[in-house]
Protein backbone atom coordinates (compact mmCIF):
# COMPACT_ATOMS: atom_id res chain seq x y z
CA UNK A 1 0.00 0.00 0.00
CA UNK A 2 1.72 3.17 -0.99
CA UNK A 3 2.17 5.71 2.14
CA UNK A 4 0.78 8.92 1.77
CA UNK A 5 2.75 12.12 3.72
CA UNK A 6 0.51 13.35 5.91
CA UNK A 7 -0.76 16.88 5.81
CA UNK A 8 0.01 17.48 9.18
CA UNK A 9 3.24 15.99 10.07
CA UNK A 10 6.51 16.15 7.82
CA UNK A 11 6.42 12.70 7.03
CA UNK A 12 4.80 9.95 5.24
CA UNK A 13 2.23 8.13 7.43
CA UNK A 14 1.56 4.02 6.97
CA UNK A 15 -2.21 3.10 6.17
CA UNK A 16 -3.08 1.00 8.87
CA UNK A 17 -1.55 0.99 12.82
CA UNK A 18 -2.25 -1.13 15.66
CA UNK A 19 -2.07 -0.57 19.28
CA UNK A 20 -2.05 -2.35 21.93
CA UNK A 21 -3.53 -0.17 24.67
CA UNK A 22 -1.26 -1.65 27.89
CA UNK A 23 -0.36 -0.55 31.43
CA UNK A 24 -3.48 1.15 32.56
CA UNK A 25 -3.18 -1.00 35.85
CA UNK A 26 0.62 -0.08 36.43
CA UNK A 27 -0.24 3.75 35.89
CA UNK A 28 -2.88 3.91 38.43
CA UNK A 29 -0.70 1.52 40.97
CA UNK A 30 2.57 4.81 40.06
CA UNK A 31 -0.55 7.36 41.12
CA UNK A 32 -1.55 5.18 44.11
CA UNK A 33 -5.23 5.28 42.50
CA UNK A 34 -7.16 1.87 41.87
CA UNK A 35 -6.97 0.09 38.65
CA UNK A 36 -10.39 1.27 37.38
CA UNK A 37 -8.77 4.73 37.63
CA UNK A 38 -6.09 3.63 35.28
CA UNK A 39 -8.71 2.16 33.04
CA UNK A 40 -10.22 5.57 33.33
CA UNK A 41 -6.95 7.21 32.16
CA UNK A 42 -6.78 4.83 29.18
CA UNK A 43 -9.84 5.64 27.83
CA UNK A 44 -9.43 9.40 27.89
CA UNK A 45 -6.21 8.71 25.95
CA UNK A 46 -8.13 6.17 23.76
CA UNK A 47 -10.11 9.42 22.56
CA UNK A 48 -6.86 11.67 22.21
CA UNK A 49 -4.95 9.73 20.21
CA UNK A 50 -7.91 8.53 18.08
CA UNK A 51 -8.28 11.71 17.41
CA UNK A 52 -5.06 12.74 16.78
CA UNK A 53 -4.43 9.40 14.40
CA UNK A 54 -7.51 10.66 12.32
CA UNK A 55 -5.98 14.37 11.88
CA UNK A 56 -2.41 12.61 10.83
CA UNK A 57 -4.21 10.94 8.29
CA UNK A 58 -3.96 7.25 8.92
CA UNK A 59 -6.57 5.66 6.99
CA UNK A 60 -7.31 2.46 10.06
CA UNK A 61 -6.62 2.47 13.21
CA UNK A 62 -6.92 -0.51 15.42
CA UNK A 63 -7.26 -0.24 19.09
CA UNK A 64 -7.33 -3.23 21.25
CA UNK A 65 -9.62 -2.61 24.31
CA UNK A 66 -10.44 -6.40 25.72
CA UNK A 67 -9.22 -9.33 24.98
CA UNK A 68 -10.58 -12.57 25.19
CA UNK A 69 -8.24 -13.59 28.18
CA UNK A 70 -9.68 -10.34 29.92
CA UNK A 71 -12.76 -11.98 31.45
CA UNK A 72 -10.54 -13.65 34.12
CA UNK A 73 -9.92 -10.42 35.96
CA UNK A 74 -11.49 -9.46 39.11
CA UNK A 75 -15.04 -9.01 38.63
CA UNK A 76 -14.78 -5.32 39.77
CA UNK A 77 -12.13 -4.77 37.12
CA UNK A 78 -14.27 -6.43 34.07
CA UNK A 79 -17.35 -4.36 35.95
CA UNK A 80 -15.14 -1.05 36.08
CA UNK A 81 -14.18 -2.16 31.69
CA UNK A 82 -17.58 -2.16 30.69
CA UNK A 83 -18.85 0.76 32.23
CA UNK A 84 -16.04 2.58 30.70
CA UNK A 85 -17.04 0.99 27.40
CA UNK A 86 -20.35 2.04 27.91
CA UNK A 87 -19.43 5.48 28.87
CA UNK A 88 -17.16 6.14 26.07
CA UNK A 89 -18.77 4.82 23.49
CA UNK A 90 -21.78 7.16 23.90
CA UNK A 91 -19.26 9.84 23.62
CA UNK A 92 -17.76 8.45 20.55
CA UNK A 93 -21.40 8.41 19.05
CA UNK A 94 -21.00 12.44 19.27
CA UNK A 95 -17.48 12.99 19.18
CA UNK A 96 -16.07 10.88 16.34
CA UNK A 97 -19.06 11.38 14.17
CA UNK A 98 -17.57 15.39 13.99
CA UNK A 99 -14.18 13.39 12.90
CA UNK A 100 -15.86 11.49 10.53
CA UNK A 101 -14.32 8.38 11.71
CA UNK A 102 -15.95 5.09 11.04
CA UNK A 103 -16.24 2.83 14.46
CA UNK A 104 -16.22 -1.04 13.31
CA UNK A 105 -15.38 -3.82 16.18
CA UNK A 106 -13.67 -6.66 15.88
CA UNK A 107 -13.98 -9.93 17.83
CA UNK A 108 -17.35 -11.76 19.47
CA UNK A 109 -19.34 -8.91 20.49
CA UNK A 110 -22.10 -11.31 21.51
CA UNK A 111 -20.74 -12.04 24.68
CA UNK A 112 -21.49 -8.71 26.46
CA UNK A 113 -24.39 -7.28 27.78
CA UNK A 114 -27.79 -6.50 26.01
CA UNK A 115 -27.20 -2.85 26.52
CA UNK A 116 -23.86 -2.77 25.35
CA UNK A 117 -24.07 -5.18 22.69
CA UNK A 118 -27.00 -2.28 21.27
CA UNK A 119 -24.73 0.58 21.67
CA UNK A 120 -22.17 -1.09 19.77
CA UNK A 121 -25.12 -1.76 16.86
CA UNK A 122 -25.76 2.04 17.32
CA UNK A 123 -22.51 2.86 16.88
CA UNK A 124 -21.64 1.07 14.01
CA UNK A 125 -25.08 1.45 12.38
CA UNK A 126 -24.88 5.74 12.79
CA UNK A 127 -20.95 5.88 11.80
CA UNK A 128 -21.62 3.52 8.85
CA UNK A 129 -21.67 6.17 6.71
CA UNK A 130 -18.61 8.24 7.50
CA UNK A 131 -15.37 8.34 5.22
CA UNK A 132 -12.49 9.05 7.43
CA UNK A 133 -10.30 6.80 9.21
CA UNK A 134 -12.06 3.66 10.09
CA UNK A 135 -11.39 2.77 13.98
CA UNK A 136 -11.74 -1.08 14.48
CA UNK A 137 -12.52 -1.12 18.61
CA UNK A 138 -10.89 -5.08 19.23
CA UNK A 139 -13.52 -6.30 22.01
CA UNK A 140 -13.71 -9.38 23.24
CA UNK A 141 -11.12 -10.19 20.19
CA UNK A 142 -8.39 -13.03 20.60
CA UNK A 143 -6.10 -13.43 17.26
CA UNK A 144 -6.79 -17.30 17.67
CA UNK A 145 -10.81 -17.36 18.52
CA UNK A 146 -10.61 -15.02 14.91
CA UNK A 147 -8.90 -17.54 13.07
CA UNK A 148 -10.61 -20.49 14.21
CA UNK A 149 -14.25 -18.30 13.52
CA UNK A 150 -13.17 -17.93 10.03
CA UNK A 151 -12.34 -21.23 9.61
CA UNK A 152 -15.68 -22.21 10.40
CA UNK A 153 -17.39 -20.06 8.73
CA UNK A 154 -15.31 -21.43 5.57
CA UNK A 155 -16.02 -24.68 6.26
CA UNK A 156 -19.33 -23.80 6.40
CA UNK A 157 -19.37 -22.74 2.97
CA UNK A 158 -17.25 -26.03 1.69
CA UNK A 159 -20.30 -27.98 3.34
CA UNK A 160 -22.73 -26.02 1.46
CA UNK A 161 -20.97 -26.16 -1.36
CA UNK A 162 -19.56 -22.57 -2.52
CA UNK A 163 -15.89 -23.91 -2.27
CA UNK A 164 -13.49 -26.55 -2.73
CA UNK A 165 -11.49 -27.04 0.03
CA UNK A 166 -8.28 -26.21 -2.39
CA UNK A 167 -9.77 -22.62 -3.41
CA UNK A 168 -8.43 -21.82 0.01
CA UNK A 169 -5.73 -18.32 -0.86
CA UNK A 170 -4.52 -16.04 1.90
CA UNK A 171 -7.04 -13.60 0.28
CA UNK A 172 -10.12 -16.10 0.33
CA UNK A 173 -8.94 -16.69 3.88
CA UNK A 174 -8.74 -12.44 4.79
CA UNK A 175 -12.26 -12.54 3.68
CA UNK A 176 -13.82 -14.54 6.56
CA UNK A 177 -11.67 -12.27 9.31
CA UNK A 178 -13.71 -9.40 11.30
CA UNK A 179 -11.14 -6.94 9.17
CA UNK A 180 -12.02 -8.21 5.85
CA UNK A 181 -11.64 -5.79 2.88
CA UNK A 182 -9.21 -3.85 5.10
CA UNK A 183 -5.31 -3.70 4.70
CA UNK A 184 -2.88 -5.77 6.84
CA UNK A 185 -1.82 -3.36 9.63
CA UNK A 186 1.43 -1.54 8.84
CA UNK A 187 2.89 -0.98 11.94
CA UNK A 188 2.18 -2.25 15.68
CA UNK A 189 2.71 -0.03 18.93
CA UNK A 190 3.05 -2.08 22.31
CA UNK A 191 3.87 0.86 25.24
CA UNK A 192 4.36 -0.34 28.72
CA UNK A 193 7.69 -2.18 28.23
CA UNK A 194 6.22 -5.19 27.46
CA UNK A 195 7.67 -7.20 24.15
CA UNK A 196 4.81 -9.72 23.25
CA UNK A 197 1.70 -9.48 20.66
CA UNK A 198 -0.72 -11.48 23.43
CA UNK A 199 -3.07 -12.76 20.85
CA UNK A 200 -3.34 -9.45 18.91
CA UNK A 201 -4.21 -9.93 14.88
CA UNK A 202 -2.07 -13.09 14.65
CA UNK A 203 -2.96 -13.73 11.04
CA UNK A 204 -2.86 -9.62 10.04
CA UNK A 205 0.42 -9.08 11.53
CA UNK A 206 2.65 -11.19 9.20
CA UNK A 207 4.33 -8.65 8.00
CA UNK A 208 3.87 -5.59 10.53
CA UNK A 209 6.60 -3.54 11.82
CA UNK A 210 6.26 -3.47 15.68
CA UNK A 211 7.33 -0.71 18.00
CA UNK A 212 7.85 -1.05 21.49
CA UNK A 213 7.73 1.84 24.08
CA UNK A 214 8.50 1.74 27.97
CA UNK A 215 5.69 4.61 28.36
CA UNK A 216 1.82 3.47 30.22
CA UNK A 217 -0.28 4.12 28.07
CA UNK A 218 -2.01 6.73 29.73
CA UNK A 219 1.06 8.61 29.53
CA UNK A 220 1.51 8.01 25.68
CA UNK A 221 1.13 11.36 23.81
CA UNK A 222 0.15 12.20 20.16
CA UNK A 223 3.93 12.83 19.71
CA UNK A 224 4.96 9.41 20.56
CA UNK A 225 2.65 8.29 18.23
CA UNK A 226 4.71 10.75 15.73
CA UNK A 227 7.95 8.98 16.72
CA UNK A 228 6.88 5.24 16.67
CA UNK A 229 6.22 6.28 12.79
CA UNK A 230 9.03 8.33 12.35
CA UNK A 231 10.70 4.59 13.69
CA UNK A 232 8.53 2.60 11.20
CA UNK A 233 9.71 4.81 8.17
CA UNK A 234 13.08 4.25 8.96
CA UNK A 235 13.11 0.38 8.84
CA UNK A 236 12.95 -1.44 5.68
CA UNK A 237 10.25 -3.99 5.35
CA UNK A 238 11.23 -6.30 2.14
CA UNK A 239 8.29 -8.92 3.02
CA UNK A 240 10.53 -11.90 2.58
CA UNK A 241 12.16 -10.74 -0.28
CA UNK A 242 15.61 -9.66 0.19
C1 LIG B 1 -4.23 -3.20 29.53
O1 LIG B 1 -3.67 -2.58 30.68
C2 LIG B 1 -5.47 -2.56 29.19
C3 LIG B 1 -6.69 -3.16 29.17
C4 LIG B 1 -6.90 -4.58 29.50
C5 LIG B 1 -7.90 -2.42 28.83
C6 LIG B 1 -7.76 -1.39 27.74
C7 LIG B 1 -8.85 -0.45 27.90
C8 LIG B 1 -8.75 0.88 27.82
C9 LIG B 1 -7.55 1.60 27.37
C10 LIG B 1 -9.86 1.74 28.21
C11 LIG B 1 -11.13 1.64 27.47
C12 LIG B 1 -11.13 1.69 26.03
C13 LIG B 1 -12.19 2.14 25.33
C14 LIG B 1 -12.37 1.71 23.94
C15 LIG B 1 -13.17 3.04 25.90
P1 LIG B 1 -3.46 -3.47 31.97
O2 LIG B 1 -4.66 -3.35 32.84
O3 LIG B 1 -3.10 -4.87 31.57
O4 LIG B 1 -2.23 -2.75 32.63
P2 LIG B 1 -1.09 -3.44 33.50
O5 LIG B 1 -0.39 -4.43 32.60
O6 LIG B 1 -0.23 -2.27 33.86
O7 LIG B 1 -1.75 -4.07 34.69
Amino acid sequence: MPEKESAVMKQPVPAHVGIIMDGNGRWAKKHFQPRSMGHRAGAQNFRTITKYASKIGLKYLTVYAFSTENWSRPADEVGALMGLFKDYLREALRDFMNENIRVRFIGDVGAFSRDLQELIAEVEEVSSSKTGMVLNLAMNYGGRAEILHAARNFAEDVRAGKFEPAALTDELFDNYLYTAGQPAPDLIIRPSGEQRISNFLLWQCAYAEFVYFDILWPDFKPGDLDQAIAIYNSRQRRFGGV
